[in-house]
């Protein structure tokens, strides 16, 4: 019998991947390389149960995690995720990946993460809401607007923040809106917030086309996943000039060489839930869409989805990282080989939290900006610091992926050394 540690990896997991590309990372650390193991270990991972009463009058029982992988830099910053496949193991990589983006673009967080085992489309809505509430409750000891801050990723939205907010707010006896992003705008939400991480898959997807002269104007692009991400990054790409030519989500996938009609798509897909039965497009077969010729790649689903085999058939100049891991440590690197670019998820889908950082700094000044000024200051940050990315990509002669890392990690390992080790 095995008797790992739960910091050593399952085969595959994300969590394997994490740390794969930090090694990668570590010939670049200079002396701080001395402090590496410290991104090898989550700060804090809290595990909770979760009782709940079904409407049925039956009580059930769901695992929920928060993990904060490091708050070197700042209190922790990073998503809750409602999927039946949540685990620890994710949940830790997830985190880590929010220390190296929150690092990566620089804003004043550590990473965390959280997320509960539950397939929220089989709960009604109260359950929905009893659900939320127990976890926030139960995870009330680590989080707080100056120690972790939670927003939405997979499977919650800005309903399920409000419901976060208010539970906190509640428990400690006054309304704290710092405590969540991508909360509605009336409870101190952010305009902007909810199209945020899409329109940043655009502008660093766009500076990197520019970079690359590959043109927008008719370009092919392919979208894994039509959410929040998927579906607003496609959107602007093809006001721009591109063409989507293939869309996948968990219900189906579709061509449509001549390009897809995105808002009839974002249309059938808010009526029924998913793309499937989409009338403007053809079925294919889902492993078809890793050979769809494209000249952009956007994962926008789930972790692990562009592993070594599918990487050997990609078609595309240009993989551009909406999801969180999509790329397997192997798929990379036979993507280098293949001469095909990765912009890495923890620059190309930093916009989600610059603006959930924006919604901080607001709800803490309780003064409101309006949507040019956070776009704005959206695509000031973002472009900056994809920026000093490239430049150390092109210094270094080393993949994005590993330059993002170079610069973040730097970031991180400075913060910790500085603060020195406690006692
Ligand atoms: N929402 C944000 O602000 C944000 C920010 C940064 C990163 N992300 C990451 O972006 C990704 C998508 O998040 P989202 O907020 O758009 O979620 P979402 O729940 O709005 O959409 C997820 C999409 O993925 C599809 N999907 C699920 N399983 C699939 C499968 N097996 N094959 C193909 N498609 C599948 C779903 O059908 C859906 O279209 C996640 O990796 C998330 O961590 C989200």
């Amino acid at each position: 019998m095995q008797n790992l540690s739960y910091v050593d990896p399952q085969a595959d997991s994300p969590w394997g991947t994490f740390l794969a590309q930090v090694d990668s990372v570590v010939p670049h650390l200079g002396h701080l390389a001395r402090w590496v193991e410290t991104l090898k270990h989550p700060k804090r991972c809290l595990i909770v149960d979760i009782p709940i009463e079904l409407d049925n009058g039956s009580v059930a029982h769901f695992e929920g995690y928060r993990v904060q992988h490091n708050l070197s830099r700042g209190p922790g910053k990073g998503g809750v995720r409602f999927h039946p496949q949540v685990n620890l193991e994710e949940v830790m990589a997830l985190s880590a990946w929010m220390t190296v983006k929150n690092a990566a673009v620089n804003l004043p967080y550590g990473g965390a993460k959280g997320g509960v085992r539950v397939d929220p489309k089989q709960l009604s809505l109260k359950e929905l809401e009893r659900l939320t509430r127990r976890y926030t409750s139960e995870i009330g000891l680590i989080i707080g607007p100056d120690k972790d801050i939670p927003a939405p990723d997979v499977n919650t939205n800005a309903q399920v923040m409000a419901w976060m907010m208010d539970t906190y707010s509640m428990n400690t006896g006054s309304t704290a809106t710092g405590v969540v992003t991508g909360k509605p705008i009336p409870l101190g939400g952010s305009l902007g917030r909810v199209s945020a991480t899409g329109r940043g898959v655009y502008v660093v997807g766009r500076t990197v086309a520019n970079k690359l002269q590959t043109p927008l104007q008719g370009a092919r692009i392919a979208v894994q996943g039509f959410g929040n991400v998927g579906s607003v990054a496609a959107s602007m790409f093809v006001d721009n000039g591109a063409r989507l030519v293939s869309v996948q989500d968990h219900s189906a996938t579709l061509l449509n060489d001549q390009g897809i009609d995105v808002a009839a798509l974002v249309a059938h897909t808010k009526a029924t839930g998913a793309v499937a039965g989409f009338a403007g497009a053809d079925s294919i077969a889902a492993e078809d869409f890793w050979n769809v010729s494209s000249d952009i790649l956007i994962p926008a689903a789930l972790e692990g989805q562009i592993t070594e085999a599918r990487a050997a058939q990609l078609k595309t100049k240009i993989v551009l990282e909406g999801a969180n891991g999509p790329t397997t440590p192997a798929a990379d690197r036979l993507l280098k080989d293949r001469g095909v670019t990765v912009v890495p998820d923890v620059i190309a889908n930093a916009g989600g939290v610059i603006v959930s950082y924006f919604e901080w700094v607001q709800d803490f000044s309780s003064f409101f900006w309006t949507e040019e000024e956070i776009y704005q200051r959206l695509d000031k940050i973002l472009l900056g610091a994809l920026e000093h990315i490239w430049q150390t990509h092109v210094d270094l002669a080393i993949p994005l992926r590993t330059a993002a890392f170079v610069v973040a990690c730097t970031r991180v390992l400075n913060a910790r050394e500085e603060r020195g080790l406690y006692p």
